[in-house]
């Protein structure tokens, strides 16, 4: 049975689609045994408490320097033994520290077909922004490894969404999150808990 952490920042539908698809079987051999954020007000937390998902917030504002925010954070996720972790909305750059004690088992959700509108500066409605704003017709979503450099890590899935002629950045996102995001993190969360994903130069390879 995989071990999830997840790692959120804001409203947490992510979360809750990773919920639901554990819920509905759609995810197999897989359990979330926490959700960290390292904001106290996101509604991600409620949702992690109505479902009774251990839950708990690691905020920056709490810590003196940003290398003991860092540590505490690594301790935090420790404390659960992850197998994977999930950054489902979790705006936080991670530490290296981080990274390399989970080589190959965090996993990112980014609002774009990376590598359009990704990396420093890209996060939440910032990436409709740019994509609109460049007149791309065709946007869409990834699911990723995570590595030390900024959305850069092997691809693990990805879906296109259409652009429509009224869209503004907030229609767009929830297009987004409709069509792509709340479908591929689940179903790559599903081929990793059941063997399906490995990472070959660099880049994943999907059992069939
Ligand atoms: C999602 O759109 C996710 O892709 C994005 O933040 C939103 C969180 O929504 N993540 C990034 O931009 C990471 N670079 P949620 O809290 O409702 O899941």
């Amino acid at each position: 049975m995989l071990n999830i952490a997840v790692c959120v920042s804001g409203g947490g539908t992510n979360l809750q689609a990773i919920i639901d698809a554990i819920d509905a079987g759609k995810i197999t051999n897989a359990k979330i045994s926490a959700v960290i954020s390292n904001n106290r007000d996101a509604y991600a937390l409620t949702r992690a408490k109505n479902h009774g998902i251990e839950s708990c917030c690691v905020s920056p504002k709490d810590f003196a320097s940003r290398d003991k925010f860092n540590a505490a954070l690594l301790e935090k996720l420790n404390y659960y033994h992850p197998d994977l972790i999930v950054l489902a909305g979790f705006l936080v750059v991670l530490p290296e520290s981080l990274v390399n004690a989970y080589q190959g088992k965090i996993i990112n959700i980014h609002p774009s077909l990376i590598p359009s509108f990704c990396g420093k500066g890209y996060y939440g409605l910032k990436v409709h922004e740019a994509a609109l704003s460049r007149g791309v017709k065709v946007t869409g979503a990834t699911v990723h490894f995570v590595d030390e450099g900024t959305d850069s890590g092997p691809i693990i899935l990805q879906k296109a969404v259409c652009i429509e002629p009224d869209d503004t950045p907030e229609i767009l996102q929830r297009r987004v999150m409709e069509q792509a995001e709340w479908v591929i993190l689940p179903q790559a969360i599903d081929l990793i808990a059941n063997n399906k994903v490995s990472i070959v130069d660099g880049r994943t390879v999907i059992a069939q």
